[in-house]
């Protein structure tokens, strides 16, 4: 007689009542396919009146989620309550010390504690399993992980967070302003309980964190992100972007680089931002909430995964291949290899970091004013490849918020603020690859110029 699985669930929001309700309609299918029978034996939540599609009459009720890891006969306690601390942390913490398998969607927790998690789960010969902490119903860590197990992984580029994605390309697609396109992807709810997360490109970074380990085999490294948000982008950034034949998207990119100066070896460099993505990229049709990722291995090649990188069923779906996967006796170490054999992140740095830039600014229209950008920029030894200004001049800046500003954003001469009544020009230009470094300190020194109005905007540039 096959042996029946018991599982507790700690959080029934919209996922957790996703997997209660693909647990009890697929309960067949996957008994068949890992040869045991899943029952969800307890559950915790905040609302226990809330209709989740399936009854939960038979279902221990604990107010308290720490009770579950306490449940002698469970194996898997799946953790949907997220945050990186609190009682998400201390119940992950107690079931691997009980040596109960976990799974969990919380990108927040895996990217702060996984460290400490994975050597608490090897210590217990527990799992801990997190496929829908990434991209929601699209199957990346298992791809990265497990499918292209035997390549060196070189670049990972994706789009991993759906609510500045669907800001972005409603602004792109919709022309509405940032404001009414947040409003709209919140009403959704595609946005976290604390919307920030999103908007300032953490969200983004604690995926990319997770992602950079299981492909290049080093320890996560939350740190090692360099992170901006899609707060400063206006109608103006989509429309130049859109003249130079470019989208702005929230991009998170992990690669591989040579050391730079006096570095030996390989380095990888992580960020999180928003960024110009070519009109013709794969990743430029993703649109929406969706999400996308593209993965260069060296035998497996190219490879594009696309889906549903939120909402309910898509991430449930994630979390019960998970369980599944445990209990069809599946080992994996959570990071793809026994913690000690993984390194800290060699992370380049930033000094080393070299791109194509585009930089928005205000200029006062008056004699010389965009003499003295370019000037800066020459300066610099930036070159530019493009650079546009539109005829209306303004009389207010673009809206704008310093997260989002990755050049010094203040900083002033003694004279500045010019009046607000001096008419200004928006400029928008692309320079050639140059270094990151030259390129804030370009911005820096303009910030501090009489002629700009308000902070320049920096966004990075990608050729695919
Ligand atoms: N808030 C997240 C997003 C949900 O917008 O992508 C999935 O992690």
């Amino acid at each position: 007689m096959p042996q029946t699985i018991r599982i507790a669930i700690a959080g029934l929001g919209t996922v957790g009542g996703a997997v209660l309700r693909q647990l009890h309609a697929k309960a067949e299918t996957i008994a068949l396919r890992c040869g045991h029978a899943l029952e969800v034996v307890a559950v915790s939540a905040r609302d226990r009146t809330r209709d989740r599609g399936v009854s939960l009459d038979d279902i221990a009720w604990h107010a308290d989620a720490l009770e579950l890891a306490d449940i002698t006969d469970t194996a898997i306690i799946v953790e949907l309550i997220g945050g990186h601390e609190g009682t998400a942390r201390a119940l992950v913490e107690k079931a691997l010390q009980a040596g109960k398998h976990v799974v969990t969607a919380n990108k927040a927790l895996c990217a702060h504690h996984g460290v400490q998690l994975a050597a608490t789960a090897e210590a217990n010969h527990a799992q801990l399993r997190f496929e829908a902490a990434i991209a929601g119903g699209v199957p990346v860590v298992k791809t990265v992980r497990e499918a292209l197990a035997g390549n060196r992984i070189r670049e990972i580029r994706g789009i991993l967070n759906g609510t500045c994605n669907h800001i972005l390309t409603t602004m792109t697609q919709s022309r509405r302003s940032y404001a009414e396109a947040l409003a709209e992807a919140q009403r959704l709810g595609y946005a976290e309980a604390d919307p920030s997360l999103d908007l300032s490109g953490v969200d983004a970074a604690h995926k990319l964190a997770l992602l950079s380990s299981l492909a290049f085999g080093h320890r996560p490294c939350l740190d090692a992100v360099r992170v901006a948000g899609i707060q400063a982008i206006t109608q103006e950034d989509i429309g130049f972007a859109r003249e130079f034949g470019y989208e702005i998207r929230l991009l998170a990119v992990a690669k591989q680089m040579r050391g730079g100066e006096g570095a030996s070896g390989e380095r990888i460099e992580q960020w999180a931002r928003p960024a110009l993505v070519p009109r013709d990229s794969l990743l430029t049709h993703v649109q929406g909430a969706r999400n996308g990722i593209s993965l260069r291995g060296d035998f497996g090649g190219n490879l594009f995964l696309a889906g549903d990188g939120a909402g309910g069923e898509a991430t449930a779906s994630a979390v019960v291949a998970d369980i599944m996967d445990i209990a069809c006796g599946r080992r994996i170490h959570p990071f793809g290899a026994p913690l000690a054999a993984l390194p800290q992140c060699p992370s380049l740095p930033e000094t080393d970091s070299h791109g194509r830039f585009y930089l928005r600014l205000h200029a006062a229209d008056r004699p010389g004013s965009m003499a003295a950008v370019t000037r800066e920029l020459a300066q610099a030894e930036i070159s530019i490849e493009r650079i546009m200004q539109t005829a209306t001049p303004t009389q207010e800046p673009a809206s704008h918020d310093s997260a989002c500003h990755e050049g010094g954003a203040g900083g002033a001469e003694g004279n500045f603020p010019p009046s607000t009544k001096t008419a200004h020009l928006p400029v928008a230009l692309l320079t050639h690859e140059t270094r990151e470094s030259a390129m804030r300190q370009a911005v820096d020194a303009l910030t501090a110029k009489r002629d700009i109005v308000a902070a320049p905007l920096l966004l990075r540039v990608e050729t695919r």
